[in-house]
């Protein structure tokens, strides 16, 4: 008797406790297996012609012709000093574990891009000394991806058609005894991305379900503790099936809050200056602490993915601290009316690696604001001017480092002349924008808060009736210009000249 009323209220109590428990774990599975969905977003364009291991852009140097066939041998040309290059890997989930060239091994020559031997947690690009490569780049993973960042002006563009033409990536036998992973195509990830029937959520795990086993976490501890929850989340031999009780929206909603914090966490900004910050240095940023740190992780794969690590490249966010908005990576957003504009007041140029570039881009939602100048971006490559309109940048700039200023105006609203090379247009009719501030070889300066950030201001919009309260200087043709991720959404657009989807199969 005794033991039978015991049960009756024991078994409620572990239902109750294995539905929480399965619950738990989903909402984590979610949190783990939401960039998946942008990284599929990124592979169909891939898939859709079986381009994997294929240098989108140049030409296509070789085939893979045999199944054997599973690492990747990248040859890079031999480079001038003054030319920013970018080699980014990058794992399924976005992160980026590995770069050369430019502020890495930049050597020309051959190098190895190798599946990690089973058992092993190695990751990351080694030099190679005396072998026929330069250096070999472990990846934790049997997919990834391979983002090529040329520095481009109007004038380097023919010169850097060339280096990409001689840049090749082929595949090679493989040298190693890395999991045999399938083809990427036969997956069926495609068929889930696609679905009309099935919610993100459900997806996300189901992309999860069909690529963890070939692509687990980057560390060794983490990777056992992650393979027990998603087997308890339902996630086991290549597909997910919910748990009963288990409740999609919680794990939504629970997966939201932890992004929505982790962006917002002072843990993981670090305040500069003027209102700026970013991500917190050495070790988020880009490679979110070797994969570990999921909250953070989901939270730039839904609105900037593939961010590059510190230093290769950092994103400062500017803060309107009157507002109380938050240090979400990406950008906070700023409302510009139809005749307002946002002023970016410089202190002086930020101090670059002799490589390095940056660029302020504005976005409306995740796009690029469409503008008849079919100016995107702004920085130092294009012909900006200080307030006595002589060049800030370029052979032809004497004026010693100091003030000039970025003016983001609506594009129907035509600043005075002598404001047009200094002008980023913003949505015509005005609207809600983010303008993301992209440092590439960023020096210590940057990194430090030492710079002093510009100082950003609302005022009216300066027209040719404004007295002008100083000027960008008279040129008013700039060329296009390539730099950074074009866009939150579509990274193929406009400057990411290469991009492979690289797929580490046998
Ligand atoms: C799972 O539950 C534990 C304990 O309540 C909690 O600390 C943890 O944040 C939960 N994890 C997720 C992903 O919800
Ligand atoms: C793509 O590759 C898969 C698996 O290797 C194959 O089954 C499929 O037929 C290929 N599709 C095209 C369009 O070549
Ligand atoms: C790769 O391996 C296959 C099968 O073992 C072999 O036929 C082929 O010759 C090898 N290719 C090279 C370049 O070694
Ligand atoms: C794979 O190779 C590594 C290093 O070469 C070795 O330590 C490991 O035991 C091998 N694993 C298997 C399963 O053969
Ligand atoms: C989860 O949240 C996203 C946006 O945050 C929404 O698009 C989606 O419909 C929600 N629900 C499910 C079940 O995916
Ligand atoms: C796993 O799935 C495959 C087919 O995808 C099936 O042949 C195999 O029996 C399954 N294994 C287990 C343990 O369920
Ligand atoms: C990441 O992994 C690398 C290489 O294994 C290691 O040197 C580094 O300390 C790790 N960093 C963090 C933040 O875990
Ligand atoms: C720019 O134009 C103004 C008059 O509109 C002129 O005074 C000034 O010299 C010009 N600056 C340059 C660098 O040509
Ligand atoms: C273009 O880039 C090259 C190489 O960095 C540089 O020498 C040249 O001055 C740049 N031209 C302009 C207009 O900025
Ligand atoms: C520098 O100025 C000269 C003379 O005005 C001009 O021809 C040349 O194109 C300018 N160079 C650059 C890089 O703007
Ligand atoms: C401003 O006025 C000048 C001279 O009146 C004219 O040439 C120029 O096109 C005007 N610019 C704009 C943007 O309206
Ligand atoms: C920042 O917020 C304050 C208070 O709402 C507002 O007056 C100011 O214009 C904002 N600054 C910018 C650049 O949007």
């Amino acid at each position: 008797m005794y033991t039978l009323i015991s049960l009756l209220f024991f078994l409620p109590f572990i239902t109750a406790e294995g539905v929480s428990s399965a619950q738990n774990a989903t909402n984590f599975a979610l949190l783990y297996g939401y960039p998946l969905l942008a990284f599929q977003n990124f592979a169909d364009q891939f898939l859709e012609f079986n381009a994997t291991n294929y240098l989108i852009n140049t030409q296509e140097l070789s085939s893979p012709s045999s199944k054997t066939v599973s690492d990747v041998q990248l040859t890079i040309p031999e480079l001038p000093s003054w030319e920013f290059a970018l080699f980014s890997f990058y794992d399924i989930y976005g992160d980026n574990y590995a770069n050369i060239g430019t502020g890495n091994i930049d050597k020309p020559g051959r190098y190895l891009v190798q599946r990690r031997q089973d058992g092993t947690f190695d990751f990351g690009a080694q030099s190679q000394g005396g072998s026929q490569y330069v250096a070999k780049v472990t990846s934790p993973t049997s997919y990834g991806i391979l983002l090529i960042r040329w520095g481009v002006n109007s004038s380097s563009i023919n010169m850097v058609h060339r280096f990409q033409a001689e840049t090749s990536l082929i595949s090679v036998n493989s040298t190693g005894n890395g999991s045999v992973a399938p083809s990427l195509p036969s997956l069926g990830t495609s068929a889930i991305f696609a679905s009309k029937s099935m919610t993100p959520v459900e997806k996300a795990l189901q992309l999860l379900a069909r690529y963890e086993r070939w692509n687990q976490l980057e560390t060794e501890a983490g990777a056992q503790k992650v393979s027990r929850l998603l087997l308890l989340a339902g996630i086991s031999n290549g597909t997910y099936s919910r748990p009963s009780g288990v409740d999609l929206n919680v794990a939504n909603n629970s997966v939201l809050q932890a992004a929505t914090a982790a962006a917002a966490a002072s843990a993981n900004n670090e305040a500069l200056n003027n209102g700026w910050v970013m991500t917190r240095a050495g070790g988020l940023a880009g490679n979110f602490n070797n994969g570990t740190a999921f909250a953070y992780r989901t939270a730039i794969a839904s609105g900037g993915f593939l961010q590059l690590s510190n230093p290769n490249a950092v994103y400062p966010s500017w803060v309107n601290s009157s507002t109380g908005g938050n240090g979400l990576a990406g950008g906070g957003e700023v409302t510009l009316g139809p005749n307002d504009a946002i002023l970016y007041t410089f202190s002086g140029k930020p101090a670059l690696e002799p490589t390095g570039f940056w660029s302020l881009t504005a976005y409306m939602g995740n796009y690029l604001i469409p503008n008849s100048l079919e100016r995107y971006a702004i920085g130092n490559r294009n012909a900006i001017a200080y307030p006595d309109g002589t060049p800030v940048y370029g052979s032809n700039a004497t004026h010693a480092d100091g003030e000039f200023q970025i003016l983001v105006q609506p594009a129907d609203v035509s600043p005075p002349t002598n404001w047009s090379s200094n002008w980023l247009p913003g949505p015509s009719g005005g609207g809600n924008i983010s303008v993301t501030l992209r440092l590439y070889g960023a020096g210590p300066g940057l990194l430090s808060g030492q710079y002093q950030y510009p100082v950003v201001t609302k005022q009216a919009a300066l027209t040719n009736g404004t007295a002008a309260t100083s000027g960008g200087g008279n040129s008013t043709s700039t060329s296009p210009i390539y730099t950074g991720l074009a866009s939150k959404e579509n990274i193929a657009s406009l400057s990411v000249i290469g991009q492979i989807l690289v797929s580490l199969e046998k």
